[in-house]
């Protein structure tokens, strides 16, 4: 049985690439931010307006430990910040294969802003200030998905998802030969 969790920061392609992979692999596809708002009935946005980021961390680390014991192989697409728990890393260390896609900061500012919504902390304004503090915490964020990750794939341009989804499907043969 392999549970594969796709990690990385916002606007990596997590969803879309991890669908893909889930098809070709032929295992089942969740999304945890959709699980998340599945469990609670409200969206991402709503629980950090109510009960903040660590508020919506608990949520989080409650949906991933629920999918890890689910049964069957599973493809799951993790949100940005499933990184920022030790808890959590563990957890994607131990019980999936823990794959990063890895973007340049330059091509996930291009990708949100043009889809910024349902993004708490991604600042949309292209003020100086606030570009500085979105890749604040890309950068801070670098060191804890190469800790939890098993594999690391680089995007390079221009990777569409198929492009991606069929690398890291070979990736994946080459660290388990059938
Ligand atoms: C978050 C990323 C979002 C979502 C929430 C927090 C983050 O998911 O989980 O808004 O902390 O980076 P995506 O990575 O799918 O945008």
């Amino acid at each position: 049985m392999m549970k594969i969790a796709l990690i990385g920061f916002m606007g990596s392609g997590k969803t879309t690439i991890g669908r893909l992979l889930s098809a070709s692999l032929g295992s089942a596809f969740l999304d945890l931010d959709d699980e998340i708002m599945r469990i609670s009935g409200t969206s991402s946005g709503e629980i950090f307006d109510s009960l903040g980021e660590v508020g919506f961390r608990r949520m989080e680390e409650e949906a991933l430990r629920l999918s890890s014991s689910s049964p069957g192989d599973l493809v799951l697409a993790c949100g940005g910040g499933i990184i920022a728990g030790e808890g959590n890393r563990r957890i994607l260390r131990e019980d999936y294969v823990s794959i990063w896609i890895d973007v340049p900061f330059g091509e996930i500012e291009r990708r949100l802003f043009e889809y910024p919504e349902g993004r708490p902390l991604w600042n949309p304004s292209a003020e100086p200030r606030q570009v500085q503090d979105n890749q604040a915490l890309y950068l801070a964020r670098l060191p804890l998905y190469e800790e939890s990750a098993q594999l690391h794939y680089r995007w390079q341009s221009p990777e569409a998802p198929a492009e991606s989804a069929a690398i890291i499907s070979q990736m994946l043969k080459n660290l388990f030969p059938a």
